[in-house]
């Protein structure tokens, strides 16, 4: 066992936290904001868990000057936050409105007097409501509507934001939107999910050339992915070989067209009987590959699959809602099955020596890219004591184990380069709702009051020494 308190990180760490706008920011009819799919989505009955909406969130939008405050008493050096794209072009098309675009200038502003550099995440899911109307992500305009939105941010914050982020957990978006059904919009295609997921590549692309043309020189341009860790239950040749095509599915259907211009051999075979890719045209993946600065992983826990019994569909067990359709376009035959050890309030199995594996792993595959952590973190069922206050030991431990893996990373040489703790505050955890808590802070709905856990003094204390406290 190595000595933790020998696990000092590198001088310029980032050390941030993550939030998403529609999770935390309500006032969504506010200053000209339209529907995002997750406004329409969260008000249809059934879909997110007890009816909860993000109308009112944590209401950041009128809070933000306090959250910038309270991030800074936490010792913090960085803040990975989403636009609204409902908020600065609601229709998904046409000139920008100026106060929403206003609302993130003050925010950048905020954050730099407190020192706290941003991370601008252009799309974290909340695609402006009149694009799905016209198709949403299965359709190609939406990619070059992307471009355009971002182009419109980077005019409007090019001059204080360095780091830029075009796409959030680009998987989540086409297969839980469009296959599984269990985010916005709610579709159960898995075609269309195949096609969304092409679009996004290209949206990325599209976005990254026009950022690149817009911003200056100094700006670090990347993507958050969710990679699947994925592992075969055991060595066998069919469940090496169902691992496989969860990675094509989960991983290569980005990673490939991203970082190497192809979509691989393997993956249009597998899906070859739903669809023959006639969507991708002539110097698309190359238009995805643009040059990146860096690579951001979202990590939480592995998956395990295995070769299944005929019959038996491919379903996620790591809990993102209850869906009898699969987000894993034609891969019946494979099974999923719970990790041993540990479980999140999500059910989702702890396993810090993951993110150690998929830092490796990226660091071999994108060997001349920066990489961040822009998310990793748990929910857990706080009891707060009669004060209010949390005492929340197993986020401390949770948080404790996966720093040393990211330790254990860069001491193998991985160029990891900040981490960002998901979350700042307990939110909208999209079809769970309120129901789930990751915050490091907590947050009193009732009375939108923020109350730090035990957890965010550990956080800060960490960020503060850069030494993992033993
Ligand atoms: C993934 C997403 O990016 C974020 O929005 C979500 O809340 C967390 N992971 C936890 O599920």
């Amino acid at each position: 066992m190595p000595d933790d308190s020998a696990r000092t990180f590198p001088d310029r760490f980032v050390w941030g936290t993550s939030t998403a706008a529609y999770q935390i920011e309500g006032a969504v009819t506010e200053d000209g904001r339209t529907p995002s799919i997750w406004d329409t989505f969260s008000h249809t009955p059934g879909t997110v868990h007890a009816g909860d909406t993000g109308d009112t969130a944590c209401d950041h939008y009128h809070r933000m000057p306090a959250d910038v405050a309270l991030m800074s008493q936490l010792g913090m050096t960085g803040y990975r936050f989403s636009v609204s794209w409902p908020r600065v072009q609601p229709t998904g098309r046409g000139p920008a409105v100026q106060r929403g675009l206003d609302f993130y200038r003050s925010l950048v502003d905020e954050l730099l007097a407190h020192d706290i550099t941003p991370m601008l995440t252009l799309y974290h899911w909340d695609l402006p409501q009149e694009l799905e109307d016209t198709g949403g992500w299965p359709v190609r305009d939406t990619a070059s509507r992307f471009a355009d939105y971002a182009r419109l941010v980077a005019d409007a914050l090019g001059d204080r934001v360095e780091m830029w982020t075009t796409l959030n957990e680009p998987w989540c978006s086409a297969f839980l939107g469009y296959a599984s059904g269990v985010h916005a919009p709610g579709r159960t295609d898995p075609v269309a999910a195949l096609r969304a997921a092409h679009h996004l590549n290209l949206a990325h692309g599209l976005a990254t050339q026009a950022l690149r043309a817009a911003l200056p020189s100094r700006a670090r341009l990347s993507v958050s992915l969710n990679p699947a860790l994925v592992r075969p239950r055991t060595d066998s040749a069919a469940d090496r070989d169902a691992a496989r095509r969860i990675d094509a599915l989960a991983n290569r259907v980005f990673t490939g067209p991203m970082l190497r211009a192809r979509y691989d051999d393997d993956l249009l075979a597998d899906t070859a009987r739903l669809t023959d890719w006639s969507f991708v045209q002539e110097g698309d993946t190359a238009i995805a590959a643009q040059p990146l600065d860096a690579v951001c992983l979202n990590y939480y826990t592995p998956s395990v699959v295995s070769a299944a019994p005929e019959g038996e569909d491919a379903e996620r067990r790591d809990g993102h809602g209850a869906s009898s359709h699969s987000p894993w376009p034609a891969a019946e035959r494979v099974a999923f099955h719970q990790p041993p050890g540990e479980q999140t309030a999500m059910g989702w199995t702890v396993d810090p020596s993951g993110l150690t594996e998929l830092l490796l792993r990226f660091s071999r595959e994108a060997p001349d890219l920066a990489l961040y952590v822009t998310e990793n973190g748990a929910a857990y069922e706080d009891k707060p004591e009669e004060d209010g206050r949390v005492h929340d030991p197993e986020r401390v431990s949770y948080l404790r184990q996966h720093l040393a893996a990211v330790h254990d990373a860069l001491r193998a040489g991985v160029d990891v380069r900040g981490y960002f703790l998901w979350s700042l505050l307990d939110n909208f955890e999209w079809a769970y709702g309120y129901s789930r808590r990751f915050g490091i802070v907590r947050v009193d709905y009732d009375t939108q009051a923020r109350i730090p856990k035990a957890s965010a003094d550990w956080y800060a204390q960490l960020a503060r020494t850069g030494r993992l406290p033993a």
